[in-house]
């Protein structure tokens, strides 16, 4: 479905992933948004590179799309190194991991996205390599197994994850950099969409641009997929300009309201409200009643809904609040029920 496209988390196709690459910045001053974590890893930067040491383990965490991939590759370019992209989930067996780090040069980074899902037993390959820059590994089997110890080149990991509360507390403690990612603001969306305007060479009008970053659920990644597509209604229903027009007749038609929300964030909303009459709901019950994996609520739907007040976590769940139902078109009764 268009709107699960736009939504998902996933890079789906190669021809997204180059598209992605052509509007990634490549350089810290290029970065828009994050000012904290801009200012502080460049100073990192700059200390690392006076002591010729590599970078310290970074940790990036917070909800997908938001740069956790661009930064990195920001960071291993101006700290003049390579980098090795790599998953969690990706990585199966502690071997898998010896030869990744066997493989690296002095002061590569090397990336593992969803770094909350590594075993347990690559987990503890990762230890010591982080600490001390060694890696043991065992050589045979039964008694006459034994361990070896290889020195590694000094590297930096740099983890992402959407999770940082599903990490073992022994990994967490051996990043030395940890950050979190915001959503953006409005603000520097529509700088993000009118960047990217100029670098895919088409004319923006500016209220089309603050239209789609209005729109983007504080996300980059799913403002400049909007504006891929609002660039496809204006060169086949207009002249290939990006008018305001346009812009609102592509978004209603894929039906994002003027919040961003789709059809699942509906139905998270509509299921709080009528369902479960507006009480706390557990994030289980929630799963199941939207027919959407918790996950996928945890780490794409709720930041955005929490952040615009849509929903309060509580003790005892998840609840809608009253400018939800507003949005919605519901009328709150006195026991949080609903009429419309
Ligand atoms: N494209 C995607 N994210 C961006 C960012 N934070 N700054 C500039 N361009 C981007």
């Amino acid at each position: 479905m268009e709107e699960e496209r736009i939504m998902s988390t996933n890079l789906e196709s190669i021809g997204e992933e180059r598209f992605e690459n052509s509007l990634r910045p490549k350089e810290l001053k290029e970065y828009i948004g994050q000012n904290k974590v801009k200012e502080n890893m460049k100073i990192y930067i700059e200390a690392a590179k006076k002591r010729e040491e590599p970078l310290d383990h970074v940790l990036l965490y917070g909800p997908p799309g938001l740069g956790k991939t661009t930064l990195s590759n920001i960071i291993s370019n101006e700290m003049n190194s390579n980098i090795k992209i790599t998953s969690g989930p990706a990585i199966e067996k502690p071997g898998d991991l010896a030869s990744l780090l066997t493989n690296l040069s002095e002061f590569d980074v090397l990336f593992i996205d969803e770094i909350h899902r590594l075993s347990k037993s690559v987990e503890e390959i990762l230890y010591p390599a982080l600490e001390d820059y060694t890696l043991d590994i065992m050589i045979g089997k039964g008694p006459s197994a034994r361990s070896i110890r290889l020195d590694l080149p000094r590297f930096t990991l740099i983890g992402a994850t959407t999770k940082a509360g599903s990490l073992s507390t022994p990994l967490r403690d051996r990043f030395g950099i940890v950050h979190r990612l915001e959503l953006y603001s409005i603000e520097d969306l529509t700088t993000i969409v009118k960047r990217s305007s100029k670098i895919l060479e088409v004319e923006i009008e500016e209220e089309a641009s603050i239209e789609i970053a209005r729109r983007s659920r504080g996300t980059p990644r799913i403002a400049n997929r909007l504006l891929k597509r609002v660039r496809d209604y204006a060169l086949v229903l207009g002249d290939g300009n990006i008018t305001l027009k346009i812009t609102k007749h592509a978004l209603n038609q894929l039906e994002i309201d003027e919040l961003g929300l789709d059809e699942i964030d509906r139905k998270i909303l509509e299921t709080m409200i009528v369902q479960y009459g507006g009480r706390p709901v557990g994030i289980e019950a929630l799963a199941v009643s939207v027919g959407e994996e918790i996950d996928t609520i945890e780490d794409v739907y709720e930041p955005y809904l929490i952040q615009i007040g849509f929903i309060a976590r509580t003790l005892r769940g998840r609840q809608a609040l009253p400018s939800a139902y507003q949005h919605l078109g519901y009328e709150m009764t006195e026991n949080r029920g609903v009429s419309r």
